[in-house]
């Protein structure tokens, strides 16, 4: 058996097992795993140093030239190059970025004018969910199937921000096409109404610093919205995901909905457990730099009851929401303030793009908050964000586990003895933006070095990126492989393909993959 890059002295970590094995790539792929394999003549080999090796990890959610931040009131500081340079030097070989449907556009479109940026440009493997802001009948079944031919095969969807939410009403259209098709749907949700009355009245009162964000989004805004899009995916029996979790409660109708076995799954962030609502307090206006949506949670006990969701079950994904807007504009301007001439020097919350930095550092701040300090397994851990990501956006196991046919993208960690101890600092990373919501947090072990496909693209004995822009590939997806919908209705009621083909549709039922 021939190879071309040996993986030695390593222990394996997947989401199922931790074994000491090297393992012999060939072609970019991996071909086996075995004890004490001797390197052919002219192989490359990697010594692991009994560090463990992970599987290169999947961030699901990252926003990366976004125009329409632009709906959102931001200027992406990262285009695709530095994006991709940032995910890799945390340990991300895989990213999927948002296409943004402008209102009156088709998704093709959006699809279309995301690839341009991105082609050429990246060093990472990457891909697209499709942002639906239009869910008319004509878009949902006229695009979707060519869509899915394509690799697209996820959408997300918003109940807030004027550019983006839909109706209740339009969320029912998506969930229809969306369980018909067998296309994953990632739900933002937050009460819309809720946070237009706060912030209203908020503003009238001259309460408008950066920590009024989150007065203007307590965390019953998500957990209301989360209820209420549950019910209505309950109605459609289409499986769906909730992207950024952070309030206690909206977990706890997203346990309750899993314990009735509902195909409900839970995506939440490193800042929702690792940061909380004091950042927005920070002098002057450098609590803008913590403001994201939902809000960093005010109390801090919430952390723990997010890294208990974390750690029990509930969450399917940790993932990053990288979303990088900068905190001085190209004149050295603080951004939000320029919007907000003459009054307070702590701005206006209204005007502070929501988002935080953070495809980079979200390994890291995993593997040592998470692995490190105890809290999880390395196979939880790799669970968390490297497979199950995987799974649920189609791409497994091309990407996310270490088995013979995965694509050979690896993250080298050291061995618990060799541990280097650093901090986060903005001026280490690779992301254009201009700071770190976590500057200053230790580290208590970054990547050794980050591998997709065989080839080497980040060295963390010199923290440099080198793979060039255009080595990252653009992913074709398949569909989900966890649980998918489960034929449960609430009434007779049965959507009309169904009655149509006059059976139960079992391709898409549960119990197993639902149709790849
Ligand atoms: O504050 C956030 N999360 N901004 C990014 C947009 C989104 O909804 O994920
Ligand atoms: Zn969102
Ligand atoms: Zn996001």
């Amino acid at each position: 058996l021939q190879f071309d890059l040996l993986i030695k002295n390593g222990i394996v970590v997947t989401a199922s097992d931790e074994v000491r094995a090297d393992v012999a790539v060939k072609d970019g792929k991996v071909v086996m795993l075995a004890l004490g394999l001797e390197a052919p003549e002219g192989c490359r080999v990697i010594d692991a140093e009994g560090g463990y090796v992970t599987p290169g990890l999947v961030d699901s959610h990252v926003h990366v030239a976004q125009s329409a931040a632009k709906a959102l009131g931001a200027k992406s500081a990262d285009d695709w190059t530095s994006a991709s340079r940032s995910a890799v030097a945390g340990g991300c070989t895989s990213m999927i970025a948002f296409a943004v449907q402008n209102r009156g556009e088709s998704m093709q479109a959006a699809v279309d004018a995301y690839h341009q940026l991105a082609t050429g440009n990246a060093v990472a493997d990457y891909s697209f969910h499709v942002i639906v802001t239009d869910p008319s009948k004509e878009q949902m079944h006229g695009e979707l199937p060519s869509l899915i031919e394509q690799g697209i095969t996820s959408i997300k969807i918003y109940s807030t921000y004027p550019a983006l939410k839909l109706s209740d009403e339009q969320i029912l259209e998506c969930f229809y096409a969306a369980r018909q098709y067998g296309v994953t749907t990632m739900v933002h949700a937050e009460n819309s109404d809720m946070i237009a009355w706060m912030t209203r009245d908020l503003a009238a009162r001259g309460m408008t610093a950066p920590w009024n964000h989150g007065t203007s989004r307590p965390p019953i805004v998500e957990s209301e919205a989360t209820n209420r899009v549950l019910a209505l995916s309950e109605l459609m029996d289409c499986p769906v995901l909730f992207v950024h979790v952070s309030a206690p409660d909206a977990f706890k109708v997203i346990r309750e909905a899993q314990t009735r076995a509902m195909s409900v799954f839970a995506e939440t962030c490193p800042h929702y457990l690792l940061l909380t609502g004091k950042e927005m307090r920070a002098p002057g206006f450098e609590g803008a730099k913590a403001c994201c949506a939902p809000p960093l949670r005010e109390n801090p006990a919430d952390r723990e009851l997010v890294w208990n969701s974390t750690c029990n079950g509930t969450v399917t994904v940790v993932s990053s929401d990288h979303a990088p807007t900068n905190f001085y504009d190209e004149n050295g301007k603080q951004l939000g303030l320029t919007k907000n001439p003459g009054k307070s020097p702590r701005g206006d919350f209204r005007y502070i793009p929501n988002g935080l930095p953070g495809v980079e550092t979200r390994g890291p701040l995993m593997w040592s908050e998470g692995v490190c300090k105890g809290r999880m397994s390395p196979s939880k851990f790799v669970e968390l964000n490297c497979t199950n990501a995987a799974k649920l956006y189609g791409m497994y196991p091309q990407k996310g586990t270490i088995q013979p046919g995965s694509d050979a993208d690896f993250v080298i960690w050291r061995s618990p003895t060799a541990r280097k101890t650093s901090k986060v600092t903005v001026s280490n990373l690779h992301s254009a933006c201009d700071y770190t919501p976590f500057e200053g947090h230790d580290i208590e072990d970054w990547p050794v070095m980050t591998i997709l496909r065989g080839e080497v693209v980040y060295d963390g004995a010199t923290n440099n990126v080198v793979a060039k822009p255009g080595y990252g590939q653009f992913l074709k997806r398949g569909k989900s492989v966890l649980s998918g919908p489960r034929n449960k209705w609430l009434n007779e009621w049965r959507p009309s393909y169904l009655d149509a083909a006059g059976e139960e549709d079992t391709q898409n039922a549960s119990g197993g993959a639902n149709g790849k």
